[in-house]
């Protein structure tokens, strides 16, 4: 049983589909624990009515990043994890903590990466007049919004899109690509070579 811990900042969306998928799916792991630097995020109250552990490692508590960084890799390596989740986790993490779980550490982000890492990604692709938009899944490395790709979504734009409609069709196939990383992330079906990751089984890792 491989043990999944979630980072979080707010609602949650993506960490509910996963443990969604998990429990219907019968993956060979479990959500063991949701933390969160703020106190009031949404998917700590998920996490809880789930009966997973939560804990709140909040940032305004800490006088540096790297005091921060400090304290919540004490806090996920009490809780042994074999998959770390950045599901909506809004701290820049620094380049100690990534070393320390990379190969076994993913995020979603709400764009077509390598195209618009950080943050308005649907108002930044609307301003550039791009004509699809999407969402990556990929391993964490220390470049923010880098690092090898396990699977993306497009999502064609519309006329009329503003970035509220775009954010919100990215969102519901966000929900569909982080569950199927994950799920081949546990099932050990993901291989990094080069930098490119490959589905073992060679499904496909775009969602159209
Ligand atoms: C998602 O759009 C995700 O791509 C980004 O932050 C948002 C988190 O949403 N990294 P939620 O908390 O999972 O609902």
């Amino acid at each position: 049983m491989k043990r999944i811990v979630a980072l979080v900042s707010g609602r949650g969306s993506n960490l509910q589909a996963i443990q969604a998928r998990c429990v219907e799916q019968g993956w060979p792991a479990r959500v063991v624990a949701v933390i969160s630097n703020r106190p009031d995020a949404g998917g700590l109250v998920f996490a809880a009515e789930q009966g997973v552990y939560t804990a709140v490692v909040d940032h305004r508590a800490y006088a540096s990043r790297e005091a921060f960084d400090a304290a919540l890799v004490e806090a996920v390596d009490d809780l042994a994890p074999d998959l770390l989740l950045l599901a909506g986790f809004m701290r820049i993490l620094g380049a100690d903590f990534v070393r320390r779980f990379e190969g076994r550490m993913l995020n979603i982000h709400p764009s077509l990466l390598p195209a618009f890492a950080g943050l308005h990604t649907h108002r930044r692709a609307l301003e550039a007049g791009c004509k699809a938009v999407g969402a990556t899944v990929h391993f964490v490395t220390p470049e923010l919004d880098h690092g090898p790709i396990v699977m993306q979504s497009v999502v064609p734009v519309r006329a009329g899109d503003d970035e509220h409609s775009l954010a919100a069709r990215v969102l519901a196939t966000e929900h569909v690509i982080y569950p199927q990383a994950v799920r081949w992330f546990v099932e050990d079906k993901l291989f990094v070579e080069n930098g490119c990751v490959r589905q073992l089984d060679g499904a496909s890792q775009l969602l159209l």
